[in-house]
């Protein structure tokens, strides 16, 4: 049994035994009321003095918070009590007596002591919440592609060359000789479409970010799906109906955690395709009227994109950057080659982009002379160009930033709180 299920009702007057931690204890008139975890949910469990033994009132009277316990008990309905139900205790018994002043106790906390026990804080409910969304997040993900006839396809974390520009690599030795942390697994699934026509991986990549900004870690998850054939628009349908089959699964699984985070589901429920689509000419434009000092040519910055993304209800597309600001594989607009066949996907309420997809260059000549542009080691990506040489097709992809999704889905202000453990540009601790 869990928690979860007596809160939605199926264990009423039923005998029940479980085992959680005590989240806190309070008493009064010979009855201990006692917040009990165990994962799934909190309940609220009450020892009354006269209907259990000396000791298991007196070891309920020993808990402290956070201490590990077995109960039994029958299961009431009750209003007064948080969630609706209660257990009332016949049986108790300490697993772990935890020692006293619990380091996250009752006090408010700021956030650099909070992550700093983070090994803790991860018990809290609203962190539960954020986490239980991401898990969710995560299913939706692979669910969604695996459903359509996508075949994952994992892309390695130690790797000979850059993929989003050599200023955020991680370098790591290696056996005298040195690799990388992974920007993202792009290239390696690129290679796999030929093998399987549609692919996707989803894995933990790096960057070595020197910006501290709410919206940055150095180590997240990219779900990565790469698509043979596929065009430009295409790409763009794909990422509109994964986004909203996202969207409406944590509304439908995840009711209970969005409502401890408080979150306004309206703007949620709007996420429907189709997406607006304006292009990179366009926002500069807006934003130039807007008097932000920008222009046509230079990338666009958080405020930019939290300018954009407020303007619309539903996530909208930027497309068509300039070819110089984005990574070296983009295919050029064959109507304009300055700019790409790329788009960012930028979430509503002033979050900004949680997506970057393009279109791939499918011509052998032109990857090499871009390689070259770029100033990249031609040699490192002998291999990429293979792709090129045996069986090249046009095809396109893009990346999901996993606690980016995370982040606007519950509404966070910062996006350290969206993965278990957060790595920034100054914590590395826990
Ligand atoms: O736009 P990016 O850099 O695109 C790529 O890496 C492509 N190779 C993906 C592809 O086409 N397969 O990153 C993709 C997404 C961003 O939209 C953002 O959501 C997230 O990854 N992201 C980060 N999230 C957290 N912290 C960071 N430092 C991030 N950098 C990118
Ligand atoms: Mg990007």
């Amino acid at each position: 049994m869990s928690v979860s299920d007596i809160l939605d009702g199926k264990l009423t007057e039923k005998e029940v035994e479980m085992k959680g931690w005590l989240v806190t204890k309070r008493s009064g008139g010979g009855v201990q009321f006692l917040m009990v975890r165990d994962g799934t949910g909190t309940i609220q469990a009450t020892v009354h003095k006269d209907e259990v033994s000396k000791k298991v009132f007196s070891d309920a009277d020993k808990l402290t918070q956070e201490s590990s316990i077995k109960i039994k008990g029958l299961v009431k309905e009750d209003k007064r009590a948080p969630g609706g139900y209660e257990i009332r205790i016949k049986d108790l018994q300490i697993i772990h007596l935890a020692e006293p002043e619990y380091p996250l106790g009752k006090k408010e906390h700021g956030i650099d002591f909070l992550l700093g026990f983070r090994q803790l804080w991860v018990r809290s409910p609203r962190q539960v919440a954020i986490l239980k969304v991401r898990a969710e997040i995560v299913k939706a993900c692979r669910d969604f592609l695996d459903e359509r006839g996508f075949t994952l396809t994992d892309s390695p974390i130690l790797t000979p060359a850059a993929v989003e520009g050599v200023a955020t690599l991680f370098e790591v030795p290696y056996f005298g000789d040195k690799a990388f942390l992974t920007q993202s697994g792009q290239l390696y699934v690129e290679a796999t479409i030929a093998a399987f026509g549609k692919v996707y991986c989803f894995g933990p990549t790096f960057r070595a970010e020197k910006s501290k900004t709410p919206r940055h870690l150095t180590e997240f998850w990219m779900l990565e799906p790469e698509m043979a054939f596929y065009t430009f628009e295409d790409n763009l349908k794909l990422q509109e109906e994964l986004v909203t089959y996202i969207v409406k699964t944590v509304l439908e699984k995840r009711k209970r955690e969005l409502e401890t985070l408080k979150r306004d589901l309206k703007p949620l429920e709007k996420v429907e395709p189709p997406f607006e689509r304006i292009s990179y000419t366009e926002a500069i434009e807006m934003l130039q009227k807007a008097k932000y000092p920008i222009q046509w040519g230079e990338d666009l910055g958080a405020p930019h994109e939290r300018f954009i993304s407020l303007k619309f209800e539903k996530p909208v597309f930027v497309h068509r950057y300039p070819a110089k600001v984005k990574a070296f594989y983009m295919q050029p607009d064959p109507k304009n080659p300055e700019v790409a066949l790329c788009a960012d996907l930028m979430a509503p309420e002033g979050y900004g982009e949680i997506i970057g997809g393009s279109e791939r260059i499918h011509d052998l000549k032109l990857l090499e002379q871009r390689i070259e542009e770029f100033g990249l080691p031609k040699k490192a990506y002998e291999w990429y160009l293979d792709l090129r040489r045996y069986g090249s097709v046009p095809h396109s992809g893009f990346g999901l930033g996993l606690e980016r999704t995370v982040m606007w889905i519950c509404k966070l202000k910062h996006i350290r709180e969206t993965i278990p453990f957060p790595r920034t540009i100054t914590r590395i601790y826990p």
